[in-house]
């Protein structure tokens, strides 16, 4: 499980680096790049069949924000982890799924944040999928 663990830690501290900005190549404005990494919906590099199963889809309700990853989940294939990072790179919370769970969570955000929100949804199988969005 140390494996696991490592993964768990990397995933983090990707999706706080996605949210400073402080890694990949940006002008201004523009999200990070990280091909082969990071995978989204606008740049699902070598996974751009499995968008619709892997992208976190994001919905936002009264400063609770749900994350769902349309995936089947079997012992052999399935959704980890999802975490919601902020612009700021605070974490504000994660999830690790096991094969038997439904990949959705649910987190509240800081009282009266508005920014960007970054979800990301790790699949065992097709990598780091991050979804952007603003609140
Ligand atoms: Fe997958």
């Amino acid at each position: 499980m140390t494996d696991r663990r490592d993964f768990l830690k990397t995933s983090a501290a990707t999706a706080a680096l996605l949210a400073l900005g402080t890694a990949g190549t940006t002008r201004a404005g523009e999200q990070p790049t990280f091909s082969g990494i990071v995978y989204t919906r606008a740049n699902p590099g070598q996974w751009a069949k499995k968008v619709a199963s892997h992208a976190p889809q994001v919905t936002i309700d009264k400063g609770r924000v749900t994350i769902v990853t349309r995936h089947p989940m079997s012992p052999a294939h399935y959704i980890v982890r999802h975490t919601l990072v902020l612009a700021d790179g605070t974490v504000v919370g994660g999830t690790t799924f096991s094969p038997t769970d439904r990949p959705e969570s649910t987190y509240t955000l800081p009282a009266g944040y508005s920014g960007r929100l970054y979800a990301t949804s790790f699949c065992n199988r097709h990598d780091f999928w991050l979804t952007e969005t603003s609140v």
